[in-house]
This record gives C-alpha cells, sequence and structure tokens, in this order.
C-alpha cells in the first residue's frame, strides 16, 4: 500500500498508471477506522482498479473545539487496516494541503436537507462536510465514493452536492455495520466507556422497536414513546428522534404507502453523541 501525503503524489500516481481506462474507487474517512470502515474499503477493492482512503480529521465540519480536540486519532493502526483488506493507496494530507492559509468552509444549498436533524443540532456541519468532499473528490478524482449509511443525511447530501455541481463521481450507500449488541459502530465508540458500551444497546434495540410499531401506531406516540425510554435511562440523553421522509428528508407526521421512511437518533453518552438510523 502507498501512503500519500501530498496531492501531487497522487497525480503522479495516476499519471504514471498504464491503462487508461481504470476505475478508483474512494472510501474518505476521519480515521479511528472500525469494521464498518473496513467494509467500505472491501467494497471497493473489490468493484475498482486502485482504491484510496483518505485519513483526515477536517476541522470545518466540527462545530465544536473539545469535539474537534477529542475525535479519536489512530493512524498507525488505521495503516495496518487499510493494509490488510488490500487498500492500493492510504491519502493522508495536513490540514494546509487541503485548506493552504484558509480554513473555512463554502457554503452549499442542499435544497433544505441540511437544515432537518445535524443540520439543527450541529450548525455549519454540512458546509464543512461538502467543502472537504468536494476538495477530496477533486484531488482523487473517483470514479465511485463509498458512504456508510449511519451517516444517511450525510449520504443524501452528498448524492444532492454532486448531482447539482454535475460531479463525475458515483456515490454508493453501504449497510451500517453493529456490534454485537446492535450498537452502530462509530470512531466515536472508542471514546465510549464499557458500561456505555453495552448500554448503547437501548439505541438499536429502540430502532428496532419503532420499526415494529410504526405499522398500527401514530409517529406522535412512537416519538413519546422513544422519549420515555430515554427519560429512564441514566446514561444516554436523547438528542433528538426523527421519522422522516427518506428522499427530502422532512420530519413525517403521518405516513403515506407510496413513501419510503427512516427513523433517526441522536443521543450523547455524557461527551460522546452518537447517531443512529433504521429504514422502517
Ligand atoms: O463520515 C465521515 O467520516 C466524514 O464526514 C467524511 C465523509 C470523511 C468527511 O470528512
Amino acid at each position: 500500500m502507498k501512503v500519500f501525503k501530498t496531492k501531487k503524489e497522487l497525480k503522479t500516481y495516476f499519471k504514471g498508471y498504464s491503462s487508461k481506462n481504470f476505475t478508483i474507487g474512494f472510501v474518505p474517512t476521519m480515521g479511528a477506522l472500525h469494521n464498518g470502515h473496513l467494509s467500505l474499503v472491501k467494497e471497493s477493492v473489490d468493484n475498482n482498479e486502485i482504491t484510496v482512503a483518505s485519513i483526515f480529521v477536517n476541522p470545518t465540519q466540527f462545530n465544536k473545539r473539545e469535539d474537534l480536540e477529542n475525535y479519536p486519532r489512530t493512524l498507525e493502526s488505521d495503516l495496518t487496516l487499510l493494509q490488510s483488506v488490500s487498500c492500493d493507496i492510504a491519502f493522508i494530507p495536513s490540514t494546509e494541503e487541503i485548506y493552504s492559509n484558509t480554513v473555512s468552509s463554502n457554503h452549499f444549498e442542499f435544497d433544505g436537507l441540511e437544515i432537518q436533524m445535524e443540520g439543527k443540532f450541529r450548525e455549519g456541519h454540512f458546509n464543512g462536510v461538502g467543502t472537504i468532499v468536494k476538495k477530496l473528490f477533486e484531488i482523487v478524482t473517483p470514479t465511485n465514493a463509498y458512504f456508510g449509511e449511519k451517516d444517511f443525511q450525510q449520504l443524501q447530501i452528498i448524492r444532492k452536492m454532486v448531482q447539482k455541481n454535475h460531479l463525475p463521481v458515483s456515490v454508493v450507500g453501504c449497510p451500517t455495520f453493529r456490534e454485537k449488541n446492535g450498537l452502530a459502530m462509530s470512531s466515536r465508540n472508542q471514546l465510549l466507556s464499557e458500561k456505555e458500551k453495552e448500554e448503547g444497546a437501548i439505541i438499536y434495540e429502540t430502532l428496532c422497536r419503532v420499526k415494529e410499531l410504526i405499522d398500527n401506531k401514530a409517529i406522535e406516540k412512537i416519538n413519546s414513546w422513544v422519549g420515555e425510554q430515554f427519560d429512564k435511562n441514566p446514561l444516554f440523553e436523547l438528542e433528538y428522534f426523527v421519522i422522516a421522509d427518506e428522499e427530502n428528508l422532512t420530519p413525517a407526521l403521518t405516513i403515506s404507502s407510496n413513501k419510503n421512511y427512516r427513523a433517526f437518533i441522536a443521543v450523547h453518552a455524557d461527551k460522546v453523541r452518537l447517531i443512529d438510523t433504521m429504514a422502517l
């Protein structure tokens, strides 16, 4: 596996590649890799001639300095893991390489996708995500780019950005990977205590129960029931629970049979923020 830190190294490598018709699969990450990330890399390796994974903790998508500072950084083991799944290139740029002297976001319109859920609680987050993903797409020039469905709102926003900017890349959404107890794999899980990891099953169990309830309970009643589950649990504080239209992410008040819906949840375990989602 090659490890490149600069755009120039990457460009030179692609230039030297003999065949003109090769596909590049790309898995952008912020590191602290887990099996969910590795499944994206495997999907890319199986479907492309070259796979590039980037590791870059993007400062512009963090709305709290503390969150950025505490984000887990495990570069050495990340590189070993990438190598173990036959990744061809790890791209690990510095902040300067990506942003030069101006570490700031561009403004994006995502047709309202950005004002729901995460957008309400993490101001500027999606402008930061849009900025870095667009920059990385320009640098890596992927044919296919792989993102986890756990961050479903992010996935829809990236699809929208690609569509609006006519970017020549296919965005591939991949299923959420879970721990044995159902807790969605996330880099942030490394910051949880053993007890929080164990009891984190409540997030998945709640989503599963919602999936059962949706056919014969009003959404308002389901929302209250979810609130009660977390009120009873001293370890986790519910930030939001929303049942939304999968396409435009607007919260649903009633269910129409011709649309697809998803439940979205964000909770805090002390200082760690966790999100999850489930198709209903
Ligand atoms: O999902 C992530 O890890 C990040 O938001 C991404 C897509 C790598 C952009 O920094």
